[in-house]
């Protein structure tokens, strides 16, 4: 059994819709599952050696949703070296932006910049080709959990 932290970046609900599909696939996997919104580097802390999935949306010109923003510069400024955490990412865009998916690829670029393992690729969802993005998701994270077995 694993601990999974799944940390959200959402503006309007589908990245949170998203990262509850993503819990219940991992519960019903027997780990043992937290969805944070709003985190503190606190929060992320506890997940170094473990696992994290972040689920985040894209806003404005390529940023990232309000509520996820203090813990991307918290991790910046002060999250040091996390040689032993392994992630994965879910980022939701819409390719009609010029920046497609740029807020899932900024926690990504941070997340290899302090030295943690990415388990897989970036999944992107691309809200112009899928409405409903769990539908894209939801097999994706199955996937991924199958990495995690491996470890
Ligand atoms: C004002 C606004 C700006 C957006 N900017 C981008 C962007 O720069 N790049 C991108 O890929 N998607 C962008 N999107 C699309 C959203 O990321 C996409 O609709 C996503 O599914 C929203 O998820 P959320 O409900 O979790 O916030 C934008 C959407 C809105 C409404």
């Amino acid at each position: 059994m694993a601990q999974i932290g799944v940390f959200v970046g959402t503006v309007y609900g589908n990245a949170l819709l998203v990262a509850e599909e993503a819990e219940n696939i991992l519960r019903a996997r027997g780990h043992e599952v937290n969805v944070f919104e709003e985190a503190t580097l606190e929060s992320w802390l506890d997940y170094r050696e473990h696992f994290v999935l972040v689920v985040t949306s894209t806003t404005g010109q390529g940023q990232l949703p309000d509520a996820i923003v203090p813990l991307y510069a918290a991790l910046r400024e002060s999250g040091g070296y996390q040689p032993a955490l392994r992630y994965g990412v879910i980022a939701l865009g819409d390719s009609s932006y010029p920046n497609f998916c740029a807020g899932g690829h900024l926690f990504d670029a941070l997340l290899q910049e302090i030295g943690a393992k990415r388990l897989g690729d970036v999944l992107e969802i691309d809200a112009t080709e899928h409405p409903e993005p769990e539908v894209i998701s939801c097999p994706w994270v199955e996937a991924w959990a199958e990495r995690i077995d491996a470890q």
